[in-house]
């Protein structure tokens, strides 16, 4: 259960658990020096008790014997003089949330910017952020809801509240949308599909001031978009291509678009997947689910620029009608492709979304989001995500944002070698690189390449970094949200100061 509220509070709540900071080499924080001092020596006498280190986000917790206090949660600061970073911040606020999920029912962090070199004005409320994005599971589906998480208020202390409030505003409105993320990429395969995604996107959004347009076969089939029909024809449930606008710039102003993949579940097709972990398929939309949030964040938020996203929504079975390896298919932009693998359908299915959203709308950006191959996963682990560009200027500021707010991105190349891997003899290319040329993630990307025209165009793939398979800091098990908030930054840095 997400924590019913942050507040932010110049005095620690009564009958509340407090959490402090130690730093590495002993030395009290601020507010843990003054508790300290008006509780006789409590926290530095259990510090030493327990030996502890200090060590940055190590934790520790005791009973008080003081009245007013129940329990003290102790977090380990590391070095004096150590800057916080926004990723830094939200780490703090979710390892109070783990280390006092079970303890109590609320808890006050008495941390002072002051003790993390951070400016008062954000560092309260990202502590409180993270908090609450640690605090989020899908428990859906459980009829016994988890019993032992107690918490379900975190204050932060602060000289000054009502800024440190309207600052979390904000980012309540970001964790909204990456909620939103996290619901639809952990929803089964048998809930979510195309037709009902695009439901929720309607739902969603719609209220918010967001206009949904939502495309179905017929509409796909006169813009000739038979890359993506082919990927979704052997399905009975019916391909859509939602369309997100977010109107809050000048009405001339050109906008930025994202767009994602959505592959609501990916079986493999006719070249089917192996049976174990075939069900992780069903996160195959997260590309997708990451716009969605990411519209919501924005809408919320208000952000004065044009956004569109493109939801690119299909289901990839095998059956009686399901494309065939060797089909040739012409895609939208009129390039001709051979389907040799029907596992690699991610690109097909980008190919013409792509396409599609540049001659469309004339973005000044586009963005794309995808869990395209398993290749990046061998390449990057699940620490960073794999970042290509055609502009360097527009990957800096990716990375920028990305090394802020801690969701890991690392850039690979794009560059003409990799075309060799998927020219195709009987057709204009192939949807598999050929064996001799190796580097998967950067074929597809190759391929994504060849549907990208005039315009700044980024392309993220997100297989590695959409679900977790370990409590991480900031996320317990699942689907993460991974994009949202670092997308949501782009824009904000980028794009809404003048
Ligand atoms: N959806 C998969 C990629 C994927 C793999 C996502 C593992 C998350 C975890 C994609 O559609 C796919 O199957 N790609 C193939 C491409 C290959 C056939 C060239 C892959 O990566 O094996
Ligand atoms: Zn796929
Ligand atoms: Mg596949």
């Amino acid at each position: 259960m997400v924590i019913k509220g942050v507040s932010f509070l110049n005095e620690p709540k009564a009958n509340s658990s407090i959490a402090v900071g130690v730093y590495a080499d002993g030395s009290l924080s601020k507010n843990a020096a003054n508790f300290d001092l008006k509780f006789n020596s409590i926290i530095s006498k259990n510090i030493k008790k327990a030996q502890f280190s200090g060590k940055l986000f190590d934790s520790f917790s005791f009973v008080s014997t003081e009245d007013t206090v129940n329990r003290f949660v102790v977090i380990g600061l590391g070095e004096v003089g150590k800057k916080f970073t926004e990723f830094e911040l939200k780490k703090l606020g979710a390892t109070v949330y783990t280390c006092a999920s079970k303890l109590d029912s609320s808890i006050t962090i008495a941390i002072d910017a002051e003790d993390l070199n951070t400016s008062y004005e954000s560092s309260p409320a990202y502590i409180g952020f993270g908090a609450l994005l640690k605090s989020w599971d899908f428990d859906k589906y459980k009829s016994s809801k988890n019993k032992d998480i107690k918490l379900q208020s975190v204050s932060v202390l602060t000289s000054a509240p009502q800024i440190a409030e309207n600052c979390f505003l904000e980012l309540q409105k970001i964790a909204e949308g990456i909620f939103l993320t996290r619901t639809v990429v952990s929803e089964p395969a048998n809930v979510i599909y195309p037709e009902s995604l695009a439901e929720i996107a309607k739902n969603e959004l719609s209220s918010l001031g967001v206009k949904v347009d939502i495309l179905n076969q017929t509409d796909m089939k006169k813009l000739e978009m038979n890359a993506l029909l082919g990927v979704a024809q052997g399905s009975s449930n019916e391909p859509k291509l939602v369309v997100l606008h977010w109107n809050g710039g000048n009405s001339s102003e050109k906008p930025i678009a994202f767009v994602g993949k959505g592959v609501t579940f990916d079986s493999g097709g006719i070249s089917l997947k192996p049976g174990d972990g075939m069900h992780e398929m069903r996160c195959d939309m997260a590309g997708s689910g990451t716009v969605l949030g990411l519209l919501k964040a924005v809408a919320l938020n208000k952000l004065p620029i044009n956004v569109v996203g493109v939801m690119a929504l299909v289901e990839n079975m095998p059956s009686g009608t399901a494309q065939r390896p060797g089909d040739i298919v012409k895609s939208m932009s009129g390039q001709t492709i051979e389907v040799l693998n029907t596992d690699a359908e991610g690109r097909l299915v980008l190919a013409d979304a792509l396409w599609y959203t540049q001659s469309k709308f004339s973005p000044k950006v586009m963005i794309d989001l995808a869990t395209l191959t398993g290749a990046i996963v061998v390449a990057l682990g699940h620490e960073f995500a794999g970042l290509f560009s055609n502009n360097d200027d527009l990957a800096d500021k990716i990375i920028e944002s990305s090394i802020k707010i801690g969701e890991k991105v690392w850039r690979l190349p794009l560059t003409k070698h990799f075309d060799k891997g998927i020219d195709s003899d009987r057709a204009d290319m192939q949807n598999i690189g050929k064996p001799s040329v190796r580097g998967g993630s950067i074929t597809a990307a190759q391929f994504l390449k060849r549907f990208v025209n005039n315009v700044d165009w980024a392309h993220i793939d997100i297989a590695g970094v959409e679900s977790t398979s370990d409590d991480l800091f900031i996320c317990a098990k699942g689907a993460t949200g991974f994009g949202v908030h670092l997308l949501y930054h782009f824009l904000r840095e980028n794009y809404t100061k003048l």
